[in-house]
């Protein structure tokens, strides 16, 4: 790998969220760009929420070439931007900022990460007609409009710790009530996840400090023709993903997203399609690290 030579003419990219310490993207984007020896450096900004006007102003007036935005900001930066995607409209949330001929274009790669996942890492070329979402925060949302765009998924059980969340997050991206259908993971757990072929895990049960915690009240539900995905990546293999073994699932854990959403991001801004097995190595290196 070359070494980083940082110049005048290095252009910028970087992070910003709140608190930002433990994020794994410099490490996936600068090892990309070291790899391909283009001219950036990626890093990392903990802008807190009242200074977040401020910051996008920064970004407009240094000529930060992009952000990824993440935890606080996803919601809150839209209003700041000049255009939004038609992804990051629908999403309701931006991870990744374009600045283009002086605009700030704000987009949405979760979608495309976690579709981009189920198919070269879960060998999903199709995805099964029965679909259950846990969760109903930021990523579950972005899933959750990933998933609507296959046709061949008839039905997501959308199920959630607090059902009014799923209620609400339904009714934004299935207003006529089709093809999601809310709940509590306990009122419906064994006969909907059981009807299954994938189940994605997209609540934060099981993420360090927690990992005995598993989202399924009673991993019974789990069976040999279902694909599991877990999106928590810390650590790699959850308690969800060792049950789903167990039950003789086939398993993805949440790495191939995590690198994938980037990859699309430093497509945009690059032009340049990245090795994603590069940027899953630094990501996972970076993971078994210690924090500072
Ligand atoms: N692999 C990737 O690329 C990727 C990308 C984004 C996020 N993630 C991971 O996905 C997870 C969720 O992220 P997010 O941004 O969606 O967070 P978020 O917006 O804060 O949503 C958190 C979700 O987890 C549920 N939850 C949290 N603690 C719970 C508990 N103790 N019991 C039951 N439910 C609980 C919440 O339920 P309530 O609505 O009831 O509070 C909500 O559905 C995090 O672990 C994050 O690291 C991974």
């Amino acid at each position: 790998m070359r070494p980083l030579q940082i110049s005048g003419k290095t252009r910028v990219l970087g992070v910003i969220g709140h608190p930002v310490e433990h994020t794994s993207s410099p490490a996936m984007h600068n090892a990309a760009l070291q790899a391909l020896g283009l001219d950036y450096v990626y890093t990392a900004f903990g802008v807190r929420p009242e200074v977040l006007g401020q910051a996008i102003a920064g970004m407009r007036a240094l000529q930060l070439r992009g952000l990824n935005v993440t935890v606080p900001h996803k919601v809150g930066v839209m209003a700041l931007l000049d255009e939004l995607s038609p992804e990051a409209q629908a999403i309701g949330a931006v991870n990744t900022i374009d600045h283009r001929q002086g605009r700030l274009i704000g987009h949405n790669t979760d979608a495309f990460g976690v579709m981009e996942s189920l198919r070269l890492d879960g060998g999903l070329e199709t995805l099964p007609p029965r679909v259950a979402l846990l969760g109903a925060g930021g990523a579950a949302r972005a899933i959750l409009y990933g998933l609507l765009q296959r046709p061949e998924v008839e039905h997501v059980a959308l199920l959630n710790r607090t059902p009014e969340k799923a209620t609400t997050l339904a009714v934004a991206l299935d207003p006529e009530a089709r093809r999601v259908r809310p709940g509590t993971l306990d009122e419906w757990a064994g006969d909907l996840l059981g009807q299954a072929g994938l189940l994605i895990n997209a609540t934060a049960i099981g993420m360090y400090p927690h990992p005995q915690a598993s989202p399924l009240p009673d991993p019974a539900c789990l069976h040999t023709g279902m694909v599991v995905l877990d999106i928590v990546y810390n650590p790699l293999e959850t308690l969800l993903l060792r049950q789903a073994r167990q039950a003789g699932a086939r398993v993805v854990d949440g790495l191939g997203m995590l690198a994938r959403q980037g990859a699309r991001a430093f497509a945009i801004w690059t032009g340049v399609e990245p090795p994603v097995e590069v940027m899953r190595a630094a990501a996972l290196e970076r993971l078994g690290k210690p924090s500072i």
